[in-house]
């Protein structure tokens, strides 16, 4: 089973991550964490030119062709070899990210980047997408807690920079990009607790493996 995680900065993917794998192990699986930008030895050399602040002089068209270049990667030497071996993968982000900040974000065609996705994915699209959904504004405060505590700032801040106004686009692309892919983008509430947002995803996996 193929699990990615989408939403905008702050939703706690990383923490519903952990919560999912440890659900799954309880059920005997064995999980594959995995991430994009940087899921690859190539790819974390990738991330580091996507994400840094320095890299603010980036055009729009050579940002995608690098997180194509980093999924394409990814998805032959990680993910597809790890599907393959049995266990589960689940990744924080995916496809549905460039289509949300390349395409409803930078204003590129949503259309267009989902072919040249499905270039990257190479036949191997997720069983299950969640979709952590907030309030932009609580996302961004809450990133910037993390980022504080974390002291990540400096190094991978390109994108906690941008305007709200781009963020706002990025997360009603999300919602208009679930409801046009009803059957594997699952809609997930982030705003209450760790716990309560957990209780609603394990029923969308549940529903998923019971199907
Ligand atoms: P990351 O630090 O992993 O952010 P987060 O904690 O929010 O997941 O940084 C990934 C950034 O890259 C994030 O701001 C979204 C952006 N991104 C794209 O713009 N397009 C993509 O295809 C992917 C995978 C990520």
């Amino acid at each position: 089973m193929f699990v990615t995680f989408e939403g905008i900065e702050g939703t706690g993917k990383t923490t519903q991550i952990t919560k999912l794998k440890e659900y799954f192990e309880s059920m005997g699986r064995e999980v594959f964490l995995t991430l994009e930008p940087g899921g690859s030895r190539i790819g974390t050399e990738l991330r580091k030119m996507l994400l840094h602040v320095d890299s603010k002089d980036i055009t729009s068209i050579t940002e995608l062709f690098l997180y194509l270049a980093d999924r394409a990667q990814h998805i032959a030497q990680v993910i597809k070899p790890e599907l393959e071996a049995g266990k589960v993968v689940i990744s924080d982000r995916f496809a549905d990210s460039t289509v949300c900040y390349q395409g409803y974000g930078r204003g590129l065609d949503p259309k267009l980047l989902h072919q040249l996705n499905e270039v990257a994915v190479d036949g191997c699209w997720p069983d299950l997408t969640i979709l952590l959904d907030i309030d932009v504004e609580v996302g961004l405060k809450r990133a910037m807690t993390r980022n504080m505590r974390d002291g990540k700032t400096q190094e991978e801040g390109r994108f906690e920079q941008e305007h709200l106004s781009f963020h706002s686009r990025v997360r009603e692309g999300y919602l208009t990009w679930a409801a046009l892919n009803r059957d594997r983008i699952k809609v997930a509430d982030a705003s209450g607790t760790p716990d309560e947002v957990f209780a609603n995803i394990k029923r969308l996996v549940d529903t998923k493996l019971a199907g």
